[in-house]
């Protein structure tokens, strides 16, 4: 029988239904009580000392790289294989975007490209390394180089949520960490996203920047004396806060955080041991010390092929077939995606930069080869079998 498997499921149960409507009959809707329950538990968990939660993960990058002080003067590392919001967020500050490839095995940044990168341009201030997939990229490594050419670090962690090295977590090696709450992400706030750092000046920025500005919050004017007087506003800043409906559910998200992340790990683990006689896939890596958050569970297509000296025509060719794989799958209900860009390829950079697809040759081979499959804290036995067999016929 034909099921119906998505790539992902929030969970979302009565306790998150009945937490969205105390706000409403309160009346304290906007960023208050909530938000600011749901930051400190943010902050707890990571082991950061400040938290921020905002509209999103892409405004909380653009307000991190604001807040280390990226100007139109500067250029900002990204890698060339991440969601189209990392570089996006470099553009609003006016500074460009410098695309490093990536390592195909991590599908995260290639740290030992980035040296020679530095090296050519001196207008190169900031690495936005991107812990893709619940992968943290090699941060240890990046933080060394960051240091010995005097360089910020802005951790684009949407997918890096409990996602370790060693008892590190995502998001507080950089000088600023940011995470998305969006409904593909393994905790779910509808919209959403947050900031984390250790550094006080950072943070008081952030606080300010994403309140258009203002000295003072709107809650504080209503609870503390003289809120009849409108505060002054020190920086020109954005309105990129979270509304406390949203504070609701990230506690909620964050109070059954184990639950959620032992069911994805326990599904990653199954797919592992299921998945790893089939030739056609590389399935996901993870380097020793290192903790996956398995935000997707995302392989390699490689059609059965030796891979290690892919050409751009070799690439183009297995790609025929992983599509016609995920159309076979689609057919049978499953949901699966390609993991996610290669950002040089979108039309806007493209065209903007007049790039080809091969100047990033591994971020291109990522993007077409790449597959992510269902993966979701509730998914039932029935489900898992279902999966493993469609994908099996498929191959066959
Ligand atoms: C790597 C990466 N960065 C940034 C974002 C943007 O997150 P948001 O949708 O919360 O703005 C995403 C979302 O998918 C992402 O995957």
């Amino acid at each position: 029988m034909k099921m119906n498997i998505p790539i992902t499921k929030t969970v979302f149960k009565d306790e998150e239904k009945e937490s969205i409507v105390k706000p409403l009959e309160t009346g304290w809707v906007v960023q208050g009580p909530n938000v600011a329950r749901f930051q400190e538990m943010f902050s707890s968990f990571t082991q950061s000392k400040y938290a921020h939660a905002t509209s999103s993960c892409t405004t909380a990058l653009h307000l991190g790289l604001e807040a280390i002080g990226i100007t139109r003067a500067d250029k900002v590392i990204v890698p060339s294989f991440t969601y189209i919001a990392s570089a996006n967020a470099v553009e609003y500050t006016g500074a460009e975007v410098v695309f490093c490839d990536i390592d195909l095995k991590t599908f995260n940044i290639d740290e030992t490209k980035l040296e020679n990168i530095i090296k050519s341009d001196s207008s190169i201030k900031a690495i936005m390394p991107v812990n893709l997939f619940g992968l943290c990229a090699n941060l240890p490594f990046i933080m060394e180089l960051a240091k010995k050419y005097n360089l910020k670090v802005i951790e684009d962690s949407a997918c890096g949520f409990d996602a370790w090295i060693e008892n590190k977590h995502s998001g507080t090696f950089g000088d600023v960490g940011c995470f998305s709450f969006h409904p593909r992400k393994s905790i779910c706030t509808a919209e959403g996203g947050i900031l984390i750092t250790n550094d006080n000046s950072i943070a008081n920025v952030v606080s300010q920047l994403k309140d258009h500005g203002a000295s003072k919050s709107d809650l504080q004017r209503h609870t503390e004396k003289g809120g009849s007087l409108l505060p002054d506003f020190t920086m020109r800043g954005f309105n990129y806060r979270m509304t406390d409906m949203q504070g609701a559910l990230g506690v909620c998200q964050m109070n059954k955080k184990e639950y959620i992340m032992d069911g994805r790990r326990k599904i990653a683990s199954m797919y592992d041991a299921a998945l790893v006689e089939i030739d056609e896939l590389i399935l996901p890596f993870t380097p020793q010390n290192f903790k996956h958050g398995y935000q997707s569970y995302v392989c390699l297509f490689t059609d059965g092929e030796d891979i290690s000296n892919l050409t751009k025509e070799q690439i183009d060719r297995i790609n025929i077939k992983r599509n016609i794989f995920m159309e076979k799958l689609e057919e049978k209900g499953i949901a699966t995606r390609q993991g996610t860009h290669a950002v040089h390829t979108l039309a806007y950079y493209k065209t903007k930069n007049s790039f080809k697809d091969e100047d990033f040759l591994m971020s291109y081979a990522a993007d077409r080869l790449s597959i992510a499959i269902p993966l979701y804290t509730e998914m039932s036995d029935e489900e898992f079998d279902y999966v493993i067999k469609s994908m099996k016929e498929a191959l066959k």
